[in-house]
């Protein structure tokens, strides 16, 4: 499994591209599922501004970082300054609220990790988990959407591995895969380090924004209106990045030592984080570092039974794209 291998791009992966951007296409939601996020969202801050008149409601996670597939659950933070109330007690109080107004199956998870209030919209038919002051969240959904503006290529490539992961069944935290937010990570960090880069390392230049939250500085440089020729030396075709991906995530990354960091656009050591052992639950076998929450693994939640289970993935996928007649059909075959 450490050996190097020293492989070619296949010969007539030019021929994938147009089945791989067809798929892409498949995936984007339509123009309509917007608007109704944004109306339903518009309905939710007239029910809490009755109780709190001075919070916010901000969406954050795939309906707001521009890799939402259509059909995607809204996440929404409630920004709310009361230092009185426990978060508890916020969130049993919204679920009364929401409940009595018409929505459904409403329900406070008030022990999740990240503690939610859960509910469906029936006249949308959308579903919706509302988190407490989850500023952090807010903010690296901004850098995800800003990342995407700057090369199209980025938001290709993460449809078709956010749909791979999810049609092969790891794309679930809870037994021990990797979020939606790690692909993405994955896959922007992929684009910083192809050559010539396709991705500047926004975190790395100068800063046009700034915010703190919770005692964590998050700044970037974020005028990406003015990068978007960035990745134009590069000419690698969609198809040639996925496959790519998977080889390295198959054969070439260095599982042993290396921590992908999109916050300094390259690979950093295990040592330097003291990432090597396990801590508590956290064993660090696959190591994303979050950008903004520099001692937060988004790889954490993988164990030793989950990281065979998704390296043995990432080498199906990778031969599938070295060896198969029909990629696109057999990469995403139901697991
Ligand atoms: P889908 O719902 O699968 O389409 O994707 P999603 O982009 O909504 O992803 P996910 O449910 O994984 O995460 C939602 C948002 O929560 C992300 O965009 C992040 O803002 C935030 N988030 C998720 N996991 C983490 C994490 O481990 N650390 C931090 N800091 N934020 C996270
Ligand atoms: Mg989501």
């Amino acid at each position: 499994r450490n050996f190097k291998r020293q492989m070619e791009c296949r010969s007539d992966i030019e021929r994938l591209n147009a089945p791989f951007l067809a798929i892409y296409e498949s995936l984007i939601p339509a123009e309509e599922e917007k608007t109704k996020q944004k109306q339903l969202l518009t309905s939710l801050e007239k029910l809490v501004n009755k109780e709190w008149p001075k919070a916010q409601l901000f969406l954050y996670g795939s309906c707001a970082n521009s890799f939402g597939v259509s059909r995607s659950d809204v996440d929404v933070c409630l920004a709310i300054d009361d230092t009185e109330t426990s978060k508890s007690e916020i969130l049993l109080k919204l679920a009364d609220i929401l409940q009595s107004d018409n929505l459904q199956n409403v329900q406070a998870l008030t022990r999740a990790r990240v503690p939610i209030v859960k509910l469906m919209d029936p006249v949308t038919g959308i579903s919706c988990d509302i988190c407490i002051n989850n500023v952090l969240a807010v903010v690296n959904t901004k850098l995800l959407r800003d990342y995407a503006q700057i090369d199209a290529r980025l938001q290709q490539l993460a449809f078709i591995v956010k749909h791979w992961a999810k049609t092969r069944g790891v794309n679930e935290t809870y037994r021990g895969t990797l979020s939606s937010y790690a692909y993405v990570i994955m896959c922007i960090h992929f684009l910083q380090r192809r050559k010539p880069a396709i991705l500047p390392c926004l975190q790395g230049m100068e800063t046009t924004y700034a915010v703190t939250v919770d005692d964590i500085e998050c700044s970037y440089f974020d005028r990406v209106e003015n990068l978007r020729n960035f990745g134009s030396q590069n000419k690698e075709s969609i198809a040639q990045l996925v496959w790519a991906f998977f080889d390295y995530w198959a054969y070439r990354h260095d599982y042993a030592n290396a921590v992908i960091s999109v916050r300094t656009g390259s690979i950093i050591r295990k040592h330097e984080k003291d990432w090597t052992r396990r801590i508590g639950n956290d064993r660090h076998l696959i190591c994303i570092e979050d950008p903004f929450e520099i001692s937060h693994d988004l790889g954490r939640v993988v164990d030793k039974y989950s990281i065979k289970v998704l390296r043995e993935e990432f080498e199906r996928a990778a031969n599938i794209m070295q060896y198969d007649p029909d990629p696109c059909a057999m990469l995403f075959e139901p697991y």
